[in-house]
């Protein structure tokens, strides 16, 4: 529940029966607002790949997308950190204390569900850019994109897909593109929910095939 309420300080959850289906239906119906627009851009991809998850929460799409797609032979990839307050923005700016994951539950998630191939790595221990690039596949739901800026941590998502991969993340229904966007190949889907905000999804690369 602490996990929970970290990450969705919005829902008002009790370790009850009720509070689980509630929060079944609604990871559920997130990922799934997610697999619709992106299902044809993601199978398209060679496998096996390199995926790179940023801010994977509890672990609800690397799961998901994991069943849906396939991706058990693929090196996946999660960044995350332990946080103890929740600092929500929209579109905001870039800040040190921003995580609120907890590492310990999403690996108890990814483990439960059976998902060995997912290397984490600790945001306290690891900058972004030092990740092991380039991966084929780098998304991020609800997080950079949507709670910061992703103009913010451009250079880094530049660098960690190289020419060829691509990059997926929610942005806020109004988002408008910043100039150094504009500049590369991207567009943006639109991501149905019935049960909530109407968020976009920007689909970012690859750089190498231009603007
Ligand atoms: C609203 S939760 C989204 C979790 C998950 N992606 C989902 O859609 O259920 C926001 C996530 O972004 C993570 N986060 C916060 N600051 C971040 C940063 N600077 N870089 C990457 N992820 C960050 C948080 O720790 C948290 O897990």
């Amino acid at each position: 529940m602490r996990a929970i309420r970290l990450i969705s300080p919005h829902l008002d959850f009790i370790p009850n029966e009720t509070s689980r289906g509630l929060w079944e239906s609604d990871q559920n119906g997130a990922c799934w607002a997610e697999y619709e627009p992106l299902s044809d851009t993601l199978s398209a991809l060679a496998k096996p790949m390199r995926v790179l998850e940023i801010g994977p929460g509890l672990g609800r799409s690397i799961v998901f997308f994991s069943k849906k797609f396939g991706w058990e032979d693929c090196d996946l990839h999660a960044y995350e950190g332990d946080g103890e307050t929740t600092k929500y923005t929209l579109n905001g700016p870039r800040f040190e204390d921003s995580f609120c994951g907890t590492i310990s539950e999403l690996r108890r998630v990814l483990d439960y569900n059976g998902i060995t191939n997912v290397t984490i790595h600790d945001a306290k221990l690891a900058a972004l850019k030092d990740l092991p690039g380039p991966f084929d596949l780098l998304y991020g739901f609800y997080t950079i994109g949507f709670h910061w800026s992703l103009e913010h941590f451009f250079d880094e998502v530049l660098g960690l897909i190289g020419k060829t991969g691509i990059a997926v993340f929610t942005v806020p229904s109004n988002f408008q593109p910043f100039p150094r966007l504009r500049q590369l190949p991207y567009r943006l889907a639109e991501k149905v929910r019935i049960d909530a905000g109407s968020e976009k999804l920007l689909i970012l690369g690859p750089v190498a095939s231009g603007a």
